[in-house]
């Protein structure tokens, strides 16, 4: 029964370890994107689970800054251009928020 009980815990350990490592893969629950027309909360968490695929967003490989290229790269949209066609685009198509003052919700910034 002691026997058990240590494999139980330890297997408790092992499955707790793998589930942060899948949670550091999925990068940040809530990200915050600054816009002049208000702050935008991104509940990323929560599109991760209505979004089957990740790369329907990461289009050029899982978990990259869209910003390390849009806005930086001359060959990429500037990051208005690519957000605005990216969200507001599935939103249209998936009855997501398409008004301004539904995503720009923050701080003017
Ligand atoms: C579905 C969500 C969504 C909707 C709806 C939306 N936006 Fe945005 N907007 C974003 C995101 C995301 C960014 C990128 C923010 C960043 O780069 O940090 C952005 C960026 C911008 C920017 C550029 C950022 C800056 O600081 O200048 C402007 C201007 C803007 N939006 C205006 C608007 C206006 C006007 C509307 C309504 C016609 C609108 N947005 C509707 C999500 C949205
Ligand atoms: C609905 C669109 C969308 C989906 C689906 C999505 N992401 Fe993201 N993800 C974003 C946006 C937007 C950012 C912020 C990028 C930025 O700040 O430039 C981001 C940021 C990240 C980051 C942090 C990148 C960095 O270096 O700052 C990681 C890691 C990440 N996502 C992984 C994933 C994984 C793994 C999945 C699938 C399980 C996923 N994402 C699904 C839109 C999405
Ligand atoms: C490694 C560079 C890179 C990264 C990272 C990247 N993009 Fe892109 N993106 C591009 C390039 C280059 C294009 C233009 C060519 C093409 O369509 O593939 C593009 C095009 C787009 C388009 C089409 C725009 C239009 O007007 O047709 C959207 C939408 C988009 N990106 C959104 C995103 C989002 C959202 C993220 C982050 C989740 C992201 N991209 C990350 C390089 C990148
Ligand atoms: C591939 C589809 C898809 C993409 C891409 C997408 N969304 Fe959404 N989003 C949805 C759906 C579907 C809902 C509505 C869910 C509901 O009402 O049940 C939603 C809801 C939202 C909401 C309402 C609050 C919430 O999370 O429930 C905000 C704000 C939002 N999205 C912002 C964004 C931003 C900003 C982006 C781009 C960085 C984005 N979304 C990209 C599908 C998407």
């Amino acid at each position: 029964m002691k026997k058990f009980l240590i494999l139980f815990v330890a297997m408790t350990m092992v499955s707790a370890a793998a589930l942060a490592v899948i949670a550091a893969d999925n990068g940040p629950a809530e990200i915050k994107l600054p816009a002049s027309m208000g702050e935008i909360t991104f509940n990323h968490a929560a599109h991760q689970t209505r979004v089957a695929d990740c790369q329907t967003c990461h289009h050029q490989g899982e978990g990259t800054a869209c910003r390390s290229c849009h806005d930086v790269k001359p060959e990429a949209p500037d990051a208005k251009k690519a957000f605005h066609a990216s969200c507001k685009g599935c939103h249209k198509e998936q009855n997501g928020p398409t008004k301004c003052k539904e995503c720009h919700t923050g701080p003017k910034g």
